[in-house]
């Protein structure tokens, strides 16, 4: 019987891993089976129990499980530990491993599927949730010039700096963005999910190079449009990082990086 992985979440029916995953396989010659699961709100933790009990080698986990199956692990990497969240699971004798590959996938995706370096770039943050709190760690060992985290609730944010602590990250206020340049923003609120956009001051991003979406499938978002208009000249969603972060966990689990170029290609849809 080949390897059996799985991704759990609520709801479940849009998610893109199993296609991913497949694909993946597909291409790097492993024999695996990758399933979708929806979880159930009471029954989370015995669903993944079962799941390993029953020979499963790992799991991905998405909204809204990724705290629980942080708690759930025996062993957590130091970037699951700062995102306080999981997005992959490994079943390894016996212990559960968490690991956290959603930042990392973002910064793989803009430095090199986007070709822009964070090293030495002046990099904005909108948001200070729990995509942020996954980013930070690999975006600040990409040794940017500044890493600025701009959100509506202040003492969020600054809980979030003296948890890190680092010399190159700041937050800001959005209405102190005013006047400020920088190379590459990302927008990791929430926002773009209700059709809102956060509250960015005139030109904030009119020196950038690339104005990021993580929201995937949204097509031109009101942050992208506002970034167009600025003249930004690549503007991009959220697809990359999702092929990203899952060549991540297919390396971890199977020990093979597997090509996601093709893969971002089919799942891309035209921001307009
Ligand atoms: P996630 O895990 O997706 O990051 P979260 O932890 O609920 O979700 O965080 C959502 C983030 O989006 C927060 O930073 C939130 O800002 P506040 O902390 O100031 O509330 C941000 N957010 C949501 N809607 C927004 C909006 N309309 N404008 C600006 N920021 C918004």
């Amino acid at each position: 019987m080949s390897d059996r992985y799985a991704v759990i979440g609520r709801p479940i029916n849009h998610t893109k891993s199993p296609l991913i995953h497949g694909l993946f396989a597909e291409a790097s010659g492993q024999a695996l089976e990758y399933g979708a699961m929806e979880g159930r709100l009471d029954e989370f933790e015995r669903q993944v129990l079962s799941f390993r009990d029953e020979g499963g080698r790992g799991m991905n986990i998405t909204a809204p499980f990724k705290l629980r199956a942080f708690e759930l692990a025996d062993w957590r990497s130091e970037r699951a530990q700062l995102a306080r969240a999981a997005n992959a699971l490994k079943f390894e004798g016996g212990s559960i491993v968490a690991e956290n590959f959603d930042g990392i996938g973002l910064l793989r995706d803009i430095e090199e599927n986007l070709g822009e370096p964070l090293r030495g770039a002046r990099v904005l943050v909108l948001g200070a949730g729990g995509a942020v709190r996954g980013a930070l760690l690999p975006f600040l060992q990409a040794e940017p010039r500044e890493l600025v985290i701009a959100n509506r609730d202040m003492a969020k944010a600054m809980a979030l700096s003296d948890e890190i602590n680092h010399p190159l990250l700041r937050i800001s206020r959005y209405e102190a963005l005013e006047g400020l340049g920088f190379d590459i923003v990302v927008n990791a609120t929430s926002a773009s999910l209700t059709g809102e956009l956060p509250p960015l001051p005139q030109g904030a991003l009119a020196q950038a190079r690339l104005a990021y979406e993580l929201a995937y499938g949204k097509g031109l978002t009101p942050f992208l449009r506002i970034a167009q208009g600025q003249g930004v000249t690549r503007l991009a969603d959220g697809v990359g990082m999702l092929v990203e972060q899952a060549a991540e966990a297919f390396a971890w689990w199977r020990g093979v990086r597997p090509e996601t170029r093709a893969v971002i290609d089919r799942l891309t849809i035209p921001l307009e």
